[in-house]
């Protein structure tokens, strides 16, 4: 109580668990910056603690602890997250509970303290907020969120009492085989009083083949010094799968994919075969657009309303405009405007733009170049570099030469233009306004507007058959 009467306002901080190895996963790359959804692991729990409006979030580093740095600080750029973020460097990977020991000057800012795994990104925002109410209406010291599993390996099982109150968790590497039995499971999240958590913090001793400190072993140390211990039972077991090697992540990576296309198809979007579609969990789809089969969305891609995607398509970072047409295709790092045709079969590289009402077919690749309004490039053609305005039409098999060996060079193909079948078009060229070239030209020089090039090198064409 304070001089007017009222308790302290609670306050509570999240710790985000994130300094161990992972061993398990075999790997180079910290655990938790390992994709899932196209997003590293620690994403989805660093959004979820900030959706929780917590005074401040703690993430325990130590392993590849800058990386880790580097990556949540990015998070919460791109992310809008405000809130402050204070890393907290684990000096030694001596266990869960002394990555908590390590947070003590953090804890303290606080009455109350969220404690989170880094590795269990299917969390809900839902069940970590009925976890904190709980907790604070029952008033216990600790609250942990639990789940029934049907395979329980792996994870540390809850020990309860005839009449059912939690006692203690006791981990797989030491459990009897009766309470490696037990089939309800510590999902890792728990809610804490401050002032009980720091009071049996000091007293976890090692245990376990690696000498480590259990943070479980927290809940029995504050139950015999006569807190309170809650447990609130998941009703979404999947959601406290925590990934500790490539199997676990692969069944991460299925759930959140079933999620968001799940979310896509609440949302208006037709997806024909969510088995064999793929999306990642920034991906934006507009109302009444249908995704075919064996159809993967990576990264930042956005598409409109009314297209059709797929089948077999792979989009990566692609903008895609309303009413757009794509099939058998890939298509990265660029923008298709609205009513373009893509595919099949058709490969359109970084930085082009296509369109509106453009067309790029049948085993044409387009590389870092604009085809503008009502343009087509329908049959095996390679346009890179270029600048393509509206109403030309490509003949097949046309080749923009844009490499000399050393660099890059630019071609342009002005309005109107019609370029005959096979054309090498030897860059840096342009092509004028409404200019021809003849099938199999190959094109050296400029051509003015208006004006029919032929042959090799190509050479202007007179209507009477003698070369100007
Ligand atoms: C842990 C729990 C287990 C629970 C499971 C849920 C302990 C002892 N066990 O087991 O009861 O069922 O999570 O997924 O906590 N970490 C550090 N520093 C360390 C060691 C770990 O920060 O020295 C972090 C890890 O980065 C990870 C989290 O703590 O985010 C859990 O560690 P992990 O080794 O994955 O524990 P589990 O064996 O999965
Ligand atoms: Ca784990």
């Amino acid at each position: 109580m304070n001089r007017i009467g009222r308790k302290p306002a609670r306050s509570t901080g999240v710790l985000i668990l994130a300094a161990g190895q992972g061993t398990r996963m075999e790997s180079a790359l910290p655990k938790v910056l390992h994709p899932v959804g196209g997003r590293p692991m620690i994403y989805y729990i660093l959004r979820v603690a900030n959706a929780l409006k917590p005074a401040a979030i703690g993430v325990v580093v130590g392993h590849e602890a800058q990386a880790v740095k580097d990556e949540v600080l990015q998070i919460a750029k791109d992310c809008g997250i405000v809130r402050p973020i204070q890393f907290i460097q684990q000096k030694k990977p001596l266990g869960s509970g002394n990555a908590v020991v390590e947070s003590i000057p953090f804890l303290r800012k606080a009455t109350g303290a969220m404690v989170l795994c880094g590795d269990t990104p299917l969390l809900t925002y839902e069940s970590l907020a009925s976890l904190q109410r709980i907790h604070e209406e029952q008033k216990a010291q600790a609250t942990l969120l639990t789940a029934r599993l049907v395979h329980p390996k792996g994870y540390g099982r809850i020990l309860r009492s005839p009449t059912g109150d939690v006692l203690r968790i006791v981990e797989e590497s030491v459990a009897t085989p009766k309470e490696a039995a037990i089939n309800e499971v510590n999902s890792g999240a728990y809610c804490f009083e401050v002032a009980a958590l720091l009071a049996g913090l000091g007293e976890i001793g090692a245990k376990g083949p690696k000498a480590e400190h259990f943070l479980t072993d927290i809940l029995e140390l504050v139950r015999n010094k006569g807190g309170r211990i809650n447990a609130h039972l998941s009703s979404t077991p999947e959601e406290v799968l925590g990934i500790n090697n490539r199997v676990q992540l692969a069944t991460a990576e299925r759930i959140i994919n079933r999620r968001m296309l799940e979310r896509l198809m609440l949302s208006g979007v037709t997806v024909l075969d969510p088995s064999s579609t793929h999306a990642d969990a920034d991906v934006e789809v507009g109302q009444d657009s249908v995704i075919e089969p064996f159809t993967v969305l990576r990264g930042r891609t956005k598409i409109g309303t009314r297209c059709r995607v797929g089948p077999f398509c792979f989009l990566e970072n692609a903008q895609v405009g309303n009413e757009c047409d794509i099939r058998l295709s890939q298509v990265r790092d660029c923008r298709i405007l609205e009513k373009c045709s893509i595919g099949p079969y058709s490969n359109i590289r970084p930085e082009c733009v296509i369109g509106p009402r453009a067309k790029v077919g049948n085993f044409s690749e387009v590389k870092a170049s604009r085809v503008g309004f009502g343009s087509k490039v329908p049959h095996l053609s390679y346009i890179g570099d270029a600048e393509i305005r509206e109403d030309v039409n490509v003949g097949a098999g046309t080749v923009t030469c844009n490499y000399d060996g050393k660099q890059k060079h630019k071609t342009t193909i002005e309005a109107g233009a019609f370029i005959g079948s096979g054309t090498m078009l030897v860059a840096p060229v342009r092509v004028g306004k409404k200019a021809v070239t003849g099938a199999g030209a190959v094109v050296t020089r400029d051509v003015a507007d208006g004006t029919t090039v032929v042959g090799v090198p190509a050479r202007p064409f007179a209507r009477n058959g003698a070369k100007a």
